[in-house]
């Protein structure tokens, strides 16, 4: 009797110890960091490619030691829908969020969520307003652009022109200007410092119309159509605060027997690929390089940074760059 128990004791011995090495096998794996992304909507072009950026590069960072599981949801432009989203990714449990606000004015609500639960936050591309203001929470940052430079280039572009933009030989610069979506800084500063770089120079404008597109291209070609019908031969520049709008007006003014560089100016925001071979084929007359790559980098350095508990600089802003044909 004692024998059989001490084989038992031993056999359940080894069983429990095969258990446990099996055990330790299955938690052998990588380290697994999950990170949500809330993106605004995923119908906008410089967007897509933001998160296309974000992506790879979790991507190549996760190896043998540290798996990056990334999430990203489309906040469908509705304010309620990325509040949901954002609840349920700290419900969840995610060790970081990066967050693209539908409305930068709820920012606070996001950043007080975030730190009751511990969780790190990299704002990214839409910045509440009084932005240099703004104070964010600990293990927060924002990670975007300066607009007002971009407007400025885009004055700079019009500026350089041989006739600084007056195609119709007027005496002024006659425009029509589509807006994005007007809550939202970016938009507001191009409009503003596009004209400012003119008027700061000595230009004299006109604004025929200034109507929001809300970044998108379909939008961007109504209003470009109805202007174009409207006030025809009148205009001199047509300015979008982005290349998806810009390639809505593009197809307007083609569809309206117009030719830029010719009879029309044509600027956009962003570089996106088919406007910088655009920009170099004439048919449109500049644009600015707003940086997606550069910032998905800083973006994704600073949650790395925030997980490795670094300190992660607050305001974090990438340079736009001019882009005309060279
Ligand atoms: C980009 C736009 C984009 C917007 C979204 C801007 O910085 O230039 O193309 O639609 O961000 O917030």
């Amino acid at each position: 009797m004692k024998k059989l128990l001490t084989v038992l004791v031993a056999l359940l011995m080894v069983l429990c110890l095969a258990g446990c090495g099996a055990k330790e096998e299955e938690a052998a794996g990588p380290k697994e960091v999950n990170i949500g992304v809330c993106i605004y909507q995923f119908n906008d072009n410089f967007m897509t490619l933001y998160r296309e950026e974000i992506a790879k590069y979790f991507d190549a960072l996760s190896n043998d030691e540290v798996k990056y599981n990334v999430e990203i949801v489309d906040g469908k432009n509705d304010a309620a829908t990325q509040t949901e989203q954002i609840n349920t990714f700290i419900a969840k449990g995610v060790d970081a969020l990066i967050v693209n606000m539908v409305q930068p004015s709820t920012i606070e609500a996001v950043e007080d969520a975030a730190e009751e639960a511990g969780i790190p936050v990299v704002f990214i591309n839409r910045e509440p307003a009084e932005a240099e203001a703004h104070q964010y929470g600990a293990n927060q940052c924002y990670v975007g652009a300066k607009a007002q430079e971009s407007g400025t280039y885009q004055g700079m572009i019009v500026y350089d022109l041989p006739n600084h933009g007056d195609l119709n030989g007027n005496g002024k610069v006659d425009y029509v200007m589509i807006m994005g979506d007007v809550n939202n800084t970016d938009a507001q500063y191009r409009t503003e410092y596009s004209i400012k770089y003119l008027t700061d120079n000595g230009v004299e404008v006109n604004k025929l119309l200034e109507q929001t597109g809300n970044w998108d291209q379909a939008q961007g070609q109504e209003i470009a159509a109805n202007a174009l019908s409207n006030f025809g031969a009148e205009i001199d520049v047509i300015f979008c605060n982005n290349d998806g709008m810009a390639l809505g007006a593009y197809q307007s003014i083609v569809a309206a027997g117009r030719e830029v560089g010719k009879d029309i100016y044509l600027l956009g925001v962003d570089a996106l690929d088919e406007c910088v071979e655009m920009v170099n084929a004439g048919t449109m007359t500049g644009t600015v390089l707003n940086d997606a790559v550069g910032q998905a980098t800083a973006c994704c350095d600073a949650v790395v940074g925030f997980l490795a508990g670094e300190d992660v600089e607050t305001y974090q802003y990438v340079p736009y760059v001019m882009v005309t044909k060279d």
